[in-house]
């Protein structure tokens, strides 16, 4: 796997990967983990060479969240690249994403405005500056992102074919640990008896998506959910809501095809988790 930590090595590093055949990209923060390499493995499913970033992306943390606490471990994550079959591993400097007077912002209104857009102002647009920089940075025939950050994987599709960037954005199922908690590098936070009740949260998701198949209540539902979230020592509760998983907009009824979300802070630690509900 080759590494490159300069902006005017990626042309040429990238011209002779692109000279094999299609390409895949993977853009991450590092702190890497079964979840990121199932993002790699799909990647290589799908092209028939992988690139990674690891990027830290300073504009898509707001300004009392964990950007200064967030794991970095570069070396470790370069192995685990490596490893699964990465070819390309790109480490942007600050400086080659953000020039001095860089000044421009990617804004994707509606699917991006509800949920993690109303709790984290200004996340997407940083999510989607960086990603839009990135995939014009690297071209790739297509690019993987994790169901797991759900709605910033339907702020980038957007962004992608609004942008007209010809690029294919493909979508990689959650990966959890055995207890159903999904992989997450803010997991890294959880002490022995956070990680214990975090269980909640994937908990309360599947209990609420079997009640919504059976046709019970949506309002009354959501509110037994959020209910466990809390009895398990869950606090503040963001959100736990079933949406349009197009539109990422609120249903009251199950209706087309449905996702369940939710976000909420156990300990100092904010999760985020969803699912699949089968359409009504
Ligand atoms: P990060 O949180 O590092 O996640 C990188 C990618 O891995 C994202 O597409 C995310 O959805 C995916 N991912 C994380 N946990 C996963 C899991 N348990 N199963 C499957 N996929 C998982 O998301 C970001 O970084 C950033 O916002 C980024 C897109 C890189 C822009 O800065």
């Amino acid at each position: 796997m080759q590494i490159v930590r300069r902006l005017e090595r990626l042309g040429p590093t990238l011209a002779a990967l692109k000279a094999a055949g299609r390409l895949a990209l993977v853009p991450t923060m590092g702190a890497l983990h079964a979840g990121h390499l199932e993002l790699i493995a799909q990647g290589r499913r799908q092209a028939d060479a992988v690139a990674a970033t690891i990027f830290v992306n300073p504009l898509q943390f707001g300004v009392d969240e964990d950007l200064g606490r967030y794991p970095r471990r570069d070396e470790a994550d370069a192995a685990l690249l490596a490893e699964a079959g990465c070819e390309l591993l790109w480490l942007p400097q600050p400086e080659d994403i953000y020039p001095a007077g860089f000044a421009t912002t990617v804004r994707v209104a509606g699917v991006g405005d509800r949920w993690e857009g109303a709790a984290r102002p200004g996340h997407f647009d940083g999510v989607a500056t960086v990603v839009a920089k990135l995939l014009i940075a690297v071209r790739p025939d297509v690019a993987v992102f994790g169901e797991k950050d759900f709605q910033q994987l339907a702020v980038i599709r957007r962004m992608a074919g609004d942008l007209d960037l010809g690029i294919e954005i493909a979508g990689v199922e959650t990966v959890r640990d055995g207890d159903g908690l999904a992989l997450s590098s803010r997991n890294a936070y959880l002490s022995a008896d956070e990680r214990e009740r975090a269980l909640a949260l994937p908990r309360a998701l599947q209990q609420a998506r079997d009640a919504i198949t059976a046709g019970e209540d949506v309002g009354g539902t959501i509110d037994r959910a959020k209910q466990m979230l809390s009895q398990a020592g869950f606090a503040p509760i963001d959100y736990v809501a079933l949406v349009d998983a197009d539109t990422l907009e609120p249903l009251d009824r199950a209706s087309g095809t449905m996702r369940l979300i939710a976000a909420a802070t156990i300990g100092s630690t904010r999760l985020i988790d969803n699912l699949a509900v089968a359409p009504a």
